[in-house]
């Protein structure tokens, strides 16, 4: 089982100490944590202790170039499978409730397309205030749990509701929206979990592309291709299986996101390129997407008329970048650099020029006369340097658990890359 994630975003209370205890409890109970802390959270714990804690990079700060690069906060705000935000204080419900962007924690929940839990936390008169009462009853109706506050005496000297909930009351409910506990049952105590877990690809960052990509040419059509993305997202699965930490990088496609994976939508190629610049460093890419080689040079803002003169259509085309290519020859190439081919003709001739052409380490070449895109089976040959690697007829999900054995073995004589 993949361990779910948690993004936890500490707020500037008294009661942020209680936040490192409930990192630890995360920790032990199997979850991957990441914290991002407010400014005001920063007055009361350290990145540092949250880091050596969850061991992730703590972020703080929207404009960390940096970290943009490395993981955009799109990207952040979404690769989590919940995100708790303890304590939440008065300022920051009010802006989750008005939806403000201001700063990096509230930019990540406005962004996020992920289940958010609060866990408030305040002075007793401050979360009885009209206000505040009525920025809970507007964040539980945008969909937002909230954990009500213990009563009690608080740091200030005042009694009454608006301490937070014990760290392991706070864990309870994060069990609870998961629908289970973060690590699988028998490891689960574990402090150790990450170390206990030895699928053959674990702590190894995977990225994926898959799909097409739809290349508007004015506001109602565009060009495109038969591309389902079904292998690419079979593959993506599989990786995640492996025990990798999966980005996949997917065109327009009716499919669902596969367990674990982290999943960016694009449309057209030079969105798709963007995105992969953006998921670097990995210790492989494997490029599945059937990218369009061709966009309208001038995408129209109103839709395009025919005349009804029989004229040629006005459409010029320009050419899309070569992701694969450019990824090959980028410094961030990853090691091992994967692509693929779809041949009608002479599969292994093209393939091996293919390889050469686009600086990649393995092409993994399929006949789509014989197997038309969109179907469940395929018939790939590995080409590298080395030879070529044919394999049976097999159902996608198939070839995709046997090419991640054989990146396994590949990236076993290797060390993981550090993206953190
Ligand atoms: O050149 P061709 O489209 O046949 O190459 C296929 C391989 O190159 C696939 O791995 C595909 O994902 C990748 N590719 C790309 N960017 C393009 C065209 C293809 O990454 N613009």
């Amino acid at each position: 089982m993949v361990p779910k994630r948690i993004l936890l975003i500490i707020g500037g209370g008294i009661a942020a100490y209680k936040a490192i205890e409930l990192v630890r409890l995360l920790r032990k109970g199997g979850y991957v944590v990441r914290c991002v802390l407010t400014r005001a959270g920063e007055q009361f714990v350290t990145p540092l202790t949250l880091a050596a804690l969850s061991e992730n990079k703590v972020y703080t700060s929207l404009f960390d170039l940096k970290d943009e690069v490395e993981m955009g906060h799109i990207q952040l705000s979404r690769e989590a499978d919940l995100v708790v935000v303890a304590p939440a204080t008065a300022d920051l419900l009010a802006k989750m409730a008005a939806g403000m962007a201001d700063d990096l924690a509230t930019t990540l929940l406005l962004a996020t397309d992920k289940p958010v839990l609060a866990a408030p936390a305040m002075n007793v008169r401050m979360w009885l205030h009209a206000a505040t009462q009525r920025n809970v009853a507007t964040l539980r109706g945008d969909g937002v749990t909230m954990i009500d506050p213990d009563e009690g005496e608080m740091a200030c000297g005042e009694y009454g509701p608006g301490r937070l909930p014990e760290p392991a009351a706070i864990k309870n409910a994060i069990d609870k929206a998961l629908g289970a506990s973060g690590a699988p049952a028998a490891l689960t105590g574990q402090p150790d979990f990450a170390a206990a877990d030895h699928r053959p690809l674990h702590g190894r960052r995977i990225l994926i592309t898959a799909g097409p990509t739809h290349e508007p040419i004015d506001p109602v059509r565009y060009i495109a291709n038969r591309s389902s993305g079904k292998q690419g997202f079979a593959i993506a699965a599989a990786a995640a299986e492996a025990g990798a930490e999966v980005l996949l990088i997917a065109g327009p496609v009716a499919l669902p996101t596969p367990p674990g994976v982290i999943r960016v939508d694009v449309e057209t190629a030079r969105e798709m390129a963007a995105e992969v610049a953006q998921g670097l460093p990995v210790d492989a890419a494997i490029m599945v997407a059937a990218v369009a080689d061709w966009r309208a040079a001038d995408t129209a803002a109103q839709k395009i008329k025919k005349d009804g003169s029989g004229a040629i259509a006005p459409l010029a085309l320009a050419e899309n970048p070569d992701i694969l290519a450019g990824l090959a020859k980028s410094p961030a190439r990853p090691p091992l650099l994967i692509g693929f081919a779809a041949e009608t003709n002479d599969v292994l001739d093209h393939a091996q020029a293919k390889l050469d052409r686009k600086g990649c380490d393995w092409i993994v070449a399929n006949d789509v006369a014989a197997d038309p895109m969109g179907g469940e089976t395929n018939r790939v040959h590995i080409v590298s340097k080395g030879g070529v690697d044919s394999w049976d007829r097999l159902p996608k999900e198939a070839v995709a658990r046997k090419l991640m054995e054989k990146i396994a073995d590949e990236l076993d004589a290797r060390v993981p890359i550090d993206a953190d």
